[in-house]
């Protein structure tokens, strides 16, 4: 099987680029990472890229007169980049239509939370002020809807009486690592398949 060319858009610390990188080190996702695209120069995902060999390319949001500016040359950015796949990990921004509509099936997205539940920004505080008992994360594929593509893979964790925001997201955190590598790897195989609202996955023949 080829191996597919990804790339990983992040805007901060990276951890779960790091996995991705780990994972493509140790052979378990059959992929070459093509590009770190970022939009914020200090995000510790470049120093990360930088110890991996791995491209970067920075679209500073802060350098465009206009959110339409900044998102053209998003877009061309990820154009150029010529990739299978867009991994979304930790990007902190909503993606226009015109960049979801350019990739249809192609982008996908790590969100700490179950969804439906929780969208948006700081889920794992909203999960702790609910007073769920149970959380977790949720890869899905990105669509034009806030955090409500079609889901690929979730993991949960138990919701611990003593926990805060950061204690949830830590050990969120820990199954974000391992879900996510888990669901590039899916896709890098061609056993992802979008059913409507759903992902089937398909065995190996
Ligand atoms: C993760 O919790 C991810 O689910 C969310 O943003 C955070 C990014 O963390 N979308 P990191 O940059 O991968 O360490």
């Amino acid at each position: 099987m080829m191996k597919k060319r990804i790339a990983v858009v992040a805007s901060g610390r990276g951890s779960n680029f790091q996995a991705v990188i780990d994972a493509i080190r140790n052979g378990t996702v059959p992929a070459e990472c093509a590009a770190l695209i970022t939009d914020n120069p200090k995000a510790y995902a470049l120093e990360r890229a930088k110890k991996a060999g791995v491209p970067c390319r920075i679209i500073d949001y802060s350098q465009f007169p206009s959110r339409e500016d900044y998102e053209r040359a998003l877009l061309s950015s990820m154009q150029e980049a010529d990739v299978d796949l867009f991994v979304l990990a930790g990007y902190m921004r909503i993606l226009g239509s015109s960049i979801v509509k350019a990739f249809p099936g192609k982008m996908i997205n790590i969100h700490p939370a179950l969804l439906p539940s929780f969208t948006g920004l700081h889920a794992q505080r909203q999960a702790v002020q609910y007073g769920v008992k149970l959380a977790g994360c949720t890869v899905h594929f990105v669509d034009e809807s806030l955090d409500g593509g079609p889901i690929i893979l979730q993991k949960c964790v138990p919701v611990l009486e003593t926990d805060d925001e950061d204690a949830l997201a830590e050990r969120i955190l820990a199954q974000e690592h391992v879900a996510f590598p888990e669901a590039i790897r899916l896709f890098c195989e061609d056993r992802l398949v979008i059913e409507g609202r759903k992902v089937r996955i398909q065995s190996i023949e």
